[in-house]
């Protein structure tokens, strides 16, 4: 029998989460029956989206169980296989993250491919966070050689993935984000303008600097603000892909946009998205990066905080704008 550590929700939060909003428990595992397998983690993805899973409400994902371990994108490797499909030393991916060991059946897991690739890159840029900028950007918002194209959030994991695929496809982008260092990454990544909106007192003139003819394109991943701003600088006909706002998801709703009407009045099209519903371009997808990484046209950039005890912490850091590239957290 093996013993586990594993996260779990001890209450839900209001407003930003604390610490004291989670709790460490020691479970035993035993060994895996029949046509299971028993998984060691090495990595853990943390993203926004848990955040919505704390709540009560049932909202686009069932919520997280008091009292239970969270769950989430993990890489592991198998120790003991009874499933004829799985060998021990298999790497797979599940959403069994938050915990140090589980046992599995093969419909909760994939075997990681062999990408060119660190494997904990199937939790970033190769994976569910790649995805979800390839699929914002090339399938909802088309974008065209030669438009412009606003990314919010643009030093994060989907930003940063969108700005890369963005200069791929031969745009001009503007990233914004906080802070010299996220500058200085974007600077890195070629992004043509970045826009630093903590030491910005007026946003929507910022962007204006960047892109006086206006954008095309519009990847929201912050809302509030940015959204107000993006769409006083949108040209008629932009599309605008809304794939998250993460400034409002420790609030009740946010002021801004104010201007909504000019959805309306410049003809913009908005989209949202989940990227659950595009996994069909995963294998072109998965191509396409292989492609882009051997050629050095991609890079991935990540923030690694080490061991279970410091998953929370790390979670808690997206808030706080505390991750470049995609935050992940090792624990093998
Ligand atoms: N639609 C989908 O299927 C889908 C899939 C994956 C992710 N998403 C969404 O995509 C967005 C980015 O996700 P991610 O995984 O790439 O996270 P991320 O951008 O790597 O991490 C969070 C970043 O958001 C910024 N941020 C945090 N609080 C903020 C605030 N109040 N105002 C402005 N910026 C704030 C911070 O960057 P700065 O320091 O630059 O502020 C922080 O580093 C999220 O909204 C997420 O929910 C959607």
């Amino acid at each position: 029998m093996v013993t586990s550590r594993a996260v779990i929700l001890k209450s839900r939060p209001v407003g930003m989460p604390l610490p004291a909003n989670f709790a460490i428990v020691t479970m035993r595992v035993p060994p895996p029956r029949d046509g299971q397998v028993q998984v060691r983690n090495l990595w853990m993805s943390v993203d926004p989206y848990m955040r919505s899973r704390m709540n009560a409400s049932e909202g686009y994902m069932t919520p997280f169980e008091l009292g239970q371990p969270m769950s989430g994108g993990a890489v592991g490797i198998v120790v003991t296989s009874n499933d004829p499909s799985f060998n021990p030393g298999d790497l797979v991916l599940s959403m069994l993250g938050w915990r140090e060991y589980f046992n599995a059946g093969p419909s909760d897991l994939r075997l990681v491919e062999a990408l060119d690739l660190p494997v904990q890159a199937h939790l970033g840029i190769a994976g569910m966070t790649g995805l979800t900028a390839y699929a914002g950007l090339l399938r909802i918002a088309n974008v065209k050689r030669g438009e412009t194209v606003l990314i919010s959030g643009a030093a994060g994991a989907v930003g940063s993935a969108a700005c890369q695929i963005a200069k791929i496809k031969g745009c001009t982008v503007i990233g914004t984000a906080g802070g010299a260092e996220k500058v200085a990454y974007l600077e890195e990544l070629g992004v043509d303008h970045i826009v630093n909106y903590k030491s910005e007192s007026n946003l929507e003139a910022a962007i204006h600097d960047a892109a006086p003819n206006g954008i095309d394109v519009y990847f929201d991943n912050v809302g509030g603000i940015h959204l107000e701003a993006a769409l006083s600088e949108a040209k008629n006909f932009a599309r605008f892909v809304l794939c998250g706002m993460i400034s409002q998801y420790n609030s009740k709703g946010s002021a801004a946009p104010h201007n909504l009407f000019m959805v309306v009045s410049k003809s913009i099209s908005m989209h949202g998205f989940l990227v659950r519903d595009h996994y069909d371009l995963m294998k072109q997808f998965k191509k396409d990066v292989g492609t882009w990484f051997s050629s050095g046209q991609l890079h991935a950039r990540e923030t690694v905080e080490r061991g279970l005890d410091n998953a929370v912490s790390a979670f808690l850091r997206l808030f706080e704008g505390g991750n470049l590239g995609k935050m992940l957290v090792k624990l093998g």
